[in-house]
């Protein structure tokens, strides 16, 4: 689902703005405001003891790490719907944008989700409940997917792994208002509290992940687009065939190969190789030849 505004052209509207004037205004969706809405508004206005968002500035403060839990699975599929014909439980859509600290979006960042199904349960076999997705030319993300049920010893949560392009992976959770089990959740971090709202029979959440990046946008608005800036490393081995040994920093484009561990791999989604981001552990990055 598309966003209906551009941030870059709102920077001189904070975001908490943004949001008092959707409250305002009544019955407003909340994607109108998509976005503009950090989980901290919603903390403070929940009465939690969350400090108020500053406005969104250079230096606005990077989103909190947390644990990523016993539950992580690399090469989850590329989509932003998680549902699936079948699936029980309250649609949930969540939104909003990345962000670098400056409060410039960032376009092309991996988002990758995984939570647990309407029972508490984590799909360790397969991948349901689990899809990456990159933020668009404005840094926006949509995610469809339900409220995930509880399990024992936690509160309602979804995780997420977020990383701008060639940067470190931000691995964090985010949470429920008013959620019992946050007041006794020893992970709970109410700054990681989504804005929510109930909209027909499901709910909409919107939550900014503010990465500790610059937030420099980059000349290439989506991550299919060839990336410039960035060289392949000059110390990446090289075969007369083209293909060379898969190497962290390298941005690759669409159709490169590489070899890791012996296998040949051909790029299907341009990107700049990290370390957790092994050609076997991104299928959506990386197709075996
Ligand atoms: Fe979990």
């Amino acid at each position: 689902m598309s966003t209906p505004h551009n941030p870059l052209g709102d920077r001189q509207i904070s975001r908490k703005s943004l949001l008092k004037a959707a409250a305002l205004a009544g019955a407003v969706p909340v994607l109108i405001g998509g976005g503009t809405a950090l989980a901290r508004d919603t903390a403070a206005a929940g009465g939690n003891t969350a400090p108020l968002t500053p406005d969104c500035h250079d230096g606005d403060a990077p989103t909190g790490a947390q644990i990523e839990g016993p539950y992580f699975k690399p090469g989850s599929p590329l989509r932003t719907n998680l549902v699936t014909p079948g699936t029980q439980g309250t649609p949930l859509t969540v939104s909003g944008y990345v962000f670098g600290r400056n409060c410039v979006p960032i376009a092309g960042a991996l988002l990758d989700f995984w939570q647990a199904d309407v029972n508490g349960n984590y799909d360790n076999s397969g991948y349901t409940f689990r899809g990456h997705q990159f933020s668009d030319a404005n840094g926006a993300y949509t995610l469809g997917t339900i409220i995930p049920g509880l399990y024992p010893g936690r509160t309602r949560h979804i995780h997420v792994k977020v990383q701008a392009p060639g940067q470190s992976i931000l691995t964090t959770q985010l949470y429920f208002p008013n959620e019992p089990r946050n007041a006794t959740d020893t992970i709970f971090d109410p700054a990681l509290v989504m804005t929510v709202r109930q909209v027909g029979n499901g709910s909409q959440a919107s939550f900014d992940f503010v990465l500790n990046v610059n937030g420099t946008p980059r000349p290439s608005t989506s991550p299919s687009s060839s990336p410039s800036g960035n060289s392949p490393s000059p110390s990446a081995s090289s075969s007369p065939g083209g293909t060379t040994t898969w190497q962290v920093g390298t941005s690759y484009k669409v159709g490169d190969q590489v070899t890791y561990n012996g296998v040949t791999y051909v790029c299907i989604q341009a990107h700049t190789a990290f370390a957790g981001w092994e050609p076997p552990n991104v299928p959506a990055l990386w197709s075996r030849r």
